[in-house]
């Protein structure tokens, strides 16, 4: 697959496959999020892997006890990255610049494991939307940490879909806003 299908191909997989994912597979797409850039090279993210199938099960029926997101139960691998204290130069940059570059940077670490997990035939989900105290406290997280994502990864049911997305004119200048 060329880089271009690849970004086509990846979507947000909402159903899946009771096939466990194999252990090398996981290491590739967490190969992919250490090796994304962040601001000042600070890399303020930790992600933790729950594929204990106990684990899971908790973290996956928190997250469905909100009303959404209860296919997240059916994934056999959680993604749970954490925010890290970022280091100095990056903490000045963001308070200069008003910007939260560690959770930029957490979008593109979390992108690079759905595009790996993608070409390596897995489907996966990033979920924004659980109760971040309580699966903080299943994963042993500190309290003074957040937890910013959870990618749902695992052998997809769902079939591919047409994205959904804003007209190019919408959303593309050149050269003026
Ligand atoms: C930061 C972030 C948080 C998201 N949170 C959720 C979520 O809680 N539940 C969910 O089903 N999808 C979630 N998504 C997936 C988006 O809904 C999805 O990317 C978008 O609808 C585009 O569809 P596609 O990924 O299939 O192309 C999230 C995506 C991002 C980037």
């Amino acid at each position: 697959m060329n880089f271009s299908e690849l970004i086509k191909q990846r979507q947000s997989n909402r159903s899946y496959q009771s096939k466990p994912v194999e252990q090398e597979k996981i290491e590739q797409c967490l190969e992919a999020a250490r090796l994304a850039p962040s601001a000042n090279n600070a890399q303020s993210w930790t992600f933790v892997v729950v594929d204990e199938p106990e684990l899971k099960n908790r973290v996956g029926e928190s997250v469905a006890r909100l009303g959404m997101n209860q296919f997240v139960n059916q994934a056999p691998v959680l993604i749970a990255v954490v925010v890290e204290k970022p280091i100095f130069l990056t903490r000045l940059g963001s308070m200069v610049q008003n910007k939260d570059y560690p959770l930029i940077d957490i979008g593109i670490a979390v992108e690079h494991i759905c595009l790996q997990a993608a070409d390596l035939g897995l489907g996966s989900c990033i979920v924004g939307w659980f109760n971040e105290n309580d699966i903080k406290k299943l994963l042993n997280i500190p309290r003074d940490k957040r937890l910013a994502l959870i990618v749902a990864l695992g052998y997809p049911k769902d079939v591919p879909r047409e994205k959904r997305r804003k007209l190019r004119e919408e959303v593309i200048h050149f050269n003026r806003y």
